[in-house]
C-alpha cells in the first residue's frame, strides 16, 4: 500500500520562532516547506540565523514556538528513542566540521555506513572511492588534528554524503576550499540531488549562488524570505562523481 506520508514535504516549518536562552529572538515566524528532491541555498549576512535554521532541521535545537514536520512527522510528537532513526536520514556538514578526533579520516567517513550495518568490503570500496573524489587519498589514515581546515571540511562532506541521505544540510560547506574544489563539491551535491536527496546549503559564496541558480531561503535579522531561482537551472550536468552516488564517468573536470 502506498505510504500516505510519502508525498508530504521533506521539511515543513509553520510559524517557527527560536530564541536562545538570555538572547534575542533569532528566528521569527519562519514558514516554508521543501519538497522531496528540491535544492535551496540558505543565504543572509553573518549572524542572520542560517546555522540556527539548519540546527532546527537536524534536531539540535527545538523551536521556542511553532511547528516543524520532517518527512511528514511532527517533531514535537517524535519520541527521544525515535530521534536517532530520523537523524540517520539526514546528512549534515557542520560549519565547524565536528569530526571525531579519535578516528582517522577513513573511520570518520565510514561511521554512518557502520551504523547502518553495511558489509566491510562494501564500506572499503565506497569510502576509498569518495575520498579519492574529494582529493583525500593521501590523508586516509591521518587524524583530524594533523589536517588543514580544507581537508577537514572535505572529510565532513564525505561523511555527510556517504550513505546518500534523504536530506542533506550543509552549512557553509565550501568556506575552506578553493574555487575549483567548491565547484567539484557542488557537482557532487547535484548528483545526490538527481537521485532524490533534498538539499539545503547555507553559503556566503555568491559565485556558487550565481552559477547554480537555485531558489534561496534568505534570512535577514531572523526573518525569512523565499526567493525564486534567478532563472532556469542549467541543463543536464554530467559528472564523474562516485557511481554509488549517481555519477557517470565521462566528464573531464
Ligand atoms: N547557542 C547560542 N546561544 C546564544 N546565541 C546564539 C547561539 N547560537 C547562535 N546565537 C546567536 O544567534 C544569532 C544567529 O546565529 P547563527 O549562527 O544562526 O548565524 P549565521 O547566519 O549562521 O552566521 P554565520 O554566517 O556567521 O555563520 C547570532 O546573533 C548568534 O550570536
Ligand atoms: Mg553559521
Amino acid at each position: 500500500m502506498r505510504n500516505p506520508l510519502s508525498s508530504a514535504p521533506v521539511v515543513d516549518f509553520h510559524r517557527v520562532h527560536l530564541k536562545y536562552e538570555n538572547g534575542p529572538n533569532v528566528l521569527k515566524n519562519i514558514q516554508f516547506s521543501l519538497e522531496r528532491g528540491s535544492f535551496h541555498f540558505v543565504t543572509g549576512d553573518s549572524g542572520a540565523g542560517k546555522t540556527s535554521l539548519l540546527s532546527l532541521m537536524y534536531l539540535d535545537q527545538r523551536p521556542t514556538a511553532g511547528r516543524i514536520h520532517l518527512f511528514g512527522q511532527n517533531l514535537s510528537e517524535v519520541k527521544r528513542t525515535q530521534m536517532p532513526k530520523l537523524r540517520r536520514r539526514i546528512g549534515v556538514v557542520f560549519q565547524d566540521f565536528r569530526l571525531i578526533d579519535s578516528l582517522d579520516t577513513f573511520d570518520n567517513v565510514a561511521l554512518p555506513l557502520r551504523i547502518d550495518g553495511m558489509k566491510e568490503t562494501e564500506i572499503q570500496k565506497r569510502v576509498n572511492e569518495l575520498l579519492a573524489w574529494v582529493g583525500l587519498e593521501k590523508c586516509v589514515h591521518a587524524y583530524p588534528e594533523s589536517l588543514s581546515g580544507g581537508e577537514k571540511q572535505r572529510i565532513a562532506i564525505a561523511r555527510a554524503v556517504i550513505n546518500a541521505p534523504d536530506l542533506l544540510l550543509a552549512d557553509e560547506p565550501t568556506g575552506n576550499v578553493d574555487d575549483a574544489m567548491a565547484n567539484r563539491i557542488l557537482h557532487l551535491f547535484l548528483e545526490l540531488n538527481k537521485m532524490g536527496t533534498t538539499l539545503v546549503i547555507a553559503t556566503h559564496n555568491h559565485g556558487l549562488i550565481r552559477q547554480f541558480k537555485k531558489p534561496q531561503l534568505h534570512l535577514s535579522n531572523g526573518v525569512l524570505e523565499c526567493l525564486p531561482a534567478p532563472f532556469e537551472a542549467p541543463s543536464e550536468i554530467v559528472s564523474n562523481a562516485p557511481e554509488f552516488l549517481g555519477g557517470n564517468h565521462d566528464f573531464e573536470f
